[in-house]
């Protein structure tokens, strides 16, 4: 259940974007305090403030954590990952279709087992907070029991989590297949059972076009509309080789994209992972319907899937988040992941500054995913999931710091040279969910001119 921590004041460098920095002038969108203070009550965010004159005002006894000089961040967001695969990340020598056959499906059948569901998601919900991940949209395996291990794990955490039941009924092996009647049938008991429930939410899940027949894809419209709030989620336009897959599969249809809309599954907070060779036609579509497209950089260059076109995303009015797609892609990191993000539009000739880049891993992520009014900023009223990070968590870091003037400049330093190391803690509603210094990574004890800051007489904190 949701998890309760009475008063708590956190202070440090605060960053939050309030909008868009690539539609909103930077003063209006960024919002930085070089010494904040954030007030939680009950793991949401009742106060922000100037450091020195907040921690003067707080009552006594509340807990003042002291992480200077490190950022304050809200937690990042994973808009599109695969619990199951976990084990199949870094798996070498394919494209995407010869990568399910052959290394995918086979694993992804083992989580027929709820024990070896439970255990995956217990590591991947440690190993996203030690990224500073604090929601993710998440695809569990087409077996019920995979979602329900999944959900029960990340209630027990309290975290803010989206995912669904995959739905599959063809193109992969007998264990992997459901059909469109069960399917429909397992969304809906893992809806009744588990959206809404604590801070989760379950997402209508088909895999993609090519592993869903024309009835199952009926099935999946059906549930979309008689739950018209609830996420959903698939593939589109990853892979040539996919994208040929579907117009044979569907030669009634324009593109691909015609596929998804014809079942009524484009619409708000339907979150379409890869979308990397769309028309205009499709990204117009998916646009005017208010969906999402997830950009999943480390993936789209493991597989060699290809190159996405944020500029043109953005001329049509297309948003876009970015997320890891564990494990096609190869870092749980969404600083990783941003960097490589930030490759992904050099070798399109686009730029993408840090601040923008920030933005999307946050509150442009919550925006797409549609819990922008839960998550994703520093701002009261929000749920207080938190990131800290440390722009000198390495040798090579602190080395580059040294020639930084700017935070802008600092932001983009520790996106392309940061990971998990630069974490120093996570918060889920205010309750510390991961600590560096606690982790075992026994080469990032705190160094000297780093060691926590003195605390004179201010609400009298322990110093992280
Ligand atoms: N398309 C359909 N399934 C998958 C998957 O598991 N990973 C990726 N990257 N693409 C997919
Ligand atoms: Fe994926």
């Amino acid at each position: 259940m949701t998890a309760r921590t009475g008063t708590l004041a956190i202070r440090g460098r605060l960053l939050s974007f309030d909008a868009d920095p690539a539609v909103e002038a930077e003063p209006h969108a960024v919002m930085f305090l070089e010494d904040g203070i954030v007030v939680v009550k009950d793991g949401v965010i009742v106060e922000i403030g100037e450091g020195p004159a907040l921690a003067r005002r707080l009552p006594p006894g509340v807990p003042l954590v002291d992480h200077r000089p490190h950022l304050v961040m809200a937690g990042f967001i994973d808009p599109h990952l695969h619990m199951p695969q976990t084990q199949v990340i870094a798996s070498y020598g394919t494209e995407l279709m010869a990568w399910l056959s052959k290394y995918t499906f086979p694993e992804e059948l083992r989580y027929g087992d709820s024990g070896v569901a439970e255990e995956a998601s217990r590591f991947l919900f440690d190993t996203l907070a030690a990224n500073g991940t604090t929601t993710a949209a998440v695809y569990c395996t087409s077996h019920q029991i995979s979602a329900e291990a999944f959900f029960h794990e990340a209630d027990r955490r309290g975290l803010r989590m989206i995912a669904g039941k995959v739905m599959m009924d063809r193109g992969a092996p007998q264990g992997l297949l459901d059909t469109a009647e069960s399917g429909y049938e397992q969304t809906k008991e893992l809806a009744a059972a588990w959206h809404g429930r604590g801070r989760l939410e379950v997402a209508i899940t088909p895999r993609f076009a090519p592993t869903s027949s024309e009835a199952q894809l009926e099935a999946t419209g059906a549930l979309a509309a008689e739950f018209p709030g609830l996420p959903i989620q698939t593939h589109l336009s990853e892979n040539h080789g996919e994208i040929a897959f579907v117009a044979d599969a569907f030669p009634w249809s324009k593109d691909y994209t015609d596929v998804y809309e014809h079942y009524g599954l484009v619409r708000p907070r339907a979150l379409f992972g890869h979308c990397i060779h769309l028309s205009d036609r499709e990204r117009t579509a998916l646009a005017s319907k208010g969906a999402s497209a997830i950009f999943c950089p480390t993936s789209n260059l493991f597989l060699g899937s290809g190159l996405y076109d944020l500029a043109a995303s953005r001329r049509l009015g297309l948003t876009t988040g970015i997320a890891t797609d564990i494990g096609g892609g190869t870092s749980y990191s969404m600083l990783t992941t941003a960097a490589e993000g930030y490759k992904v539009l050099a070798l399109k000739g686009q730029k993408w500054p840090a601040f923008e880049a920030f933005h999307m891993m946050t509150a442009g992520n919550a925006a797409a995913v549609g819990i922008a009014d839960k998550v994703g900023r520093l701002a009261v009223g929000l749920e207080a999931d938190l990131v800290v990070l440390d722009s000198r968590a390495s040798e090579p870091m602190r080395r580059r710091m040294a020639r930084v003037e700017t935070l802008a400049e600092e932001l983009f330093a520790l996106m392309v040279l940061g990971d998990d190391r630069a974490t120093v803690a996570t918060y889920a509603m205010g309750r510390k969910i991961y600590d560096r210094y606690h982790a075992g990574h026994a080469t990032l004890a705190p160094k000297l001119d780093q060691a926590p800051w003195p605390q004179p007489g201010e609400g009298g904190g322990s110093a992280q």
